[in-house]
């Protein structure tokens, strides 16, 4: 098993709670005297940082939300002078104010460490050729994964999303073993690769580290059938630091979160109960290292489940279940709650269904109704209407008994759903329109 830091990696998880205390200590006693916004919100909980004597004692501090962050547009959060910060990052934000994220000379450094552990890993070293296709920018992907990917020695490929018949072709001329960007993105990049009609016996690919969205187990076999690589997921959110938080190892049985750097707990959404081991629920953070932006019990509505026991790669931190979606992401429809990644799992077990679907939600009179649309493969979109009125069928009868809803479902041409280089949108909500 190869490790980028054994030391911390493999930790004894006695030492590492003994760390992460004190390490959740000084962060407290930082955003208190540093961050007038905390120390409010902490006072108004009536809790002191001398209160924090033991990790339970995590759950008496106050929940940190994306519309804190949004309040303190832009920099007032940061518990560090403006002069320490070197990096900003920010989210696209969709609607209003984007979320702004500082890092300093240190945090960017631990950034990298994590990085570099997670491509470690998933098998690279200073032996791979490393095509980072993420998005450069202020996007956290392009620049995380670069600085990692140096970090251990790598040969990286600043490719950036985009322009992919040229990624295809750098691919093949340079030699690439492993693509980092999303896995909608990898998808594209096969098609492309058929399309330039590029043989795989002329590519040297091998790995993928795949992440920035929601994808399902039947998504990586699809993604590891085509492109004939290993294909592993990496989490990160750009509020906690970015990619890295959290990667899988050789053994794929969740991601482990970097625990001597991250606190992971788990909550009831709605109550906010934090929840038992193995429970699913919402994944909360608090960074007990960072410098420049530490957050407490930061709500990342990500879905997914803890899981404490040591994972055979010897790795002790804490492993998270792939993430089954963001609260944001789920649609309600006549009351029952739909992710995108419940159908994709559908979808993908079904012979002749390709890998590209999107879902649109519309209000008819008082009531909601799910269309799916999916591509057919070519092969089947050319044969009798007959065949593709079955497949219809067969996949609303699958959906159907999975979601527990009624569906309508669209067979679309081959080639027609918008392809992504970035993160993929799967939804497309009309009732707010
Ligand atoms: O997407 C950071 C990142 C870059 C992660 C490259 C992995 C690889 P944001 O743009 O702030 O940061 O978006 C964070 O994306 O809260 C999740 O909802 C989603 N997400 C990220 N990784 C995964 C994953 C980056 N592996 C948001 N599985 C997060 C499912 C993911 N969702």
């Amino acid at each position: 098993m190869h490790y980028w830091n054994q030391e911390k990696e493999c930790m004894p998880r006695e030492e590492l709670e003994k760390l992460q205390l004190r390490r959740l200590k000084e962060t407290v006693y930082r955003i208190y005297s540093f961050v007038p916004a905390y120390q409010e919100k902490m006072d108004q909980a009536g809790i002191r940082p001398d209160d924090i004597r033991s990790l339970d004692d995590l759950r008496h501090l106050p929940f940190t939300t994306k519309q804190d962050l949004r309040d303190s547009y832009p920099f007032n959060l940061f518990a560090i002078p403006m002069s320490e910060v070197v990096r900003i990052h920010s989210s696209s934000g969709t609607t209003g104010k984007p979320t702004v994220v500082g890092y300093s000379r240190k945090d960017i450094d631990t950034w990298a460490e994590l990085m570099a552990r997670a491509l470690t890993s998933a098998g690279a070293s200073k032996h791979e050729v490393i095509q980072n296709s993420y998005g450069y920018g202020l996007f956290t992907g392009g620049l995380g994964v670069h600085y990692g990917a140096e970090k251990i020695g790598a040969s990286v490929i600043p490719t950036s999303g985009g322009n992919t018949k040229r990624q295809v072709m750098l691919m093949q001329d340079f030699g690439s073993t492993i693509l980092t960007c999303t896995p909608s993105y990898a998808l594209f990049m096969y098609e492309v690769i058929e399309e330039m009609g590029i043989k795989r016996s002329d590519l040297k690919l091998k790995a993928g580290v795949f992440g920035a969205e929601p994808w399902s187990e039947s998504m990586r076999r699809e993604i590891e059938k085509k492109l004939e690589i290993n294909a592993f997921d990496i989490y990160g959110l750009s509020e906690i630091i970015g990619p890295g938080v959290a990667i899988e190892c050789p053994y794929k049985v969740g991601l482990h979160i970097a625990e001597d750097h991250f606190i992971a707990e788990t909550i009831d959404p709605i109550n906010e109960r934090v929840l038992e081991n193995g429970e699913q629920g919402e994944l909360v953070i608090t960074t007990i290292t960072k410098e420049a932006l530490p957050l407490i019990r930061y709500r990342t509505r990500d879905l997914t489940t803890l899981e404490k026991k040591t994972c055979e790669c010897g790795r002790t931190h804490m492993r998270m279940h792939k993430v089954l979606g963001r609260s944001d992401d789920m649609i309600i429809i006549r009351g029952v709650n739909v992710f995108p990644s419940m159908v994709e799992s559908v979808l993908l077990s079904i012979p002749g269904v390709e890998p590209h679907y999107i879902l649109i939600v519309e209000r008819k009179g008082t009531l909601d109704e799910l269309e799916v649309q999916v591509e057919v493969s070519e092969k089947l979109f050319s044969d009798e209407v007959k065949k593709l009125e079955s497949l219809g069928a067969i996949i609303r009868k699958e959906l159907e008994s999975s979601l527990g809803i009624g569906v309508r479902v669209r067979l679309v041409e081959p080639r027609s759903i918008e392809r992504s280089e970035g993160k993929a949108k799967r939804v497309i909500d009309k009732r707010n329109i």
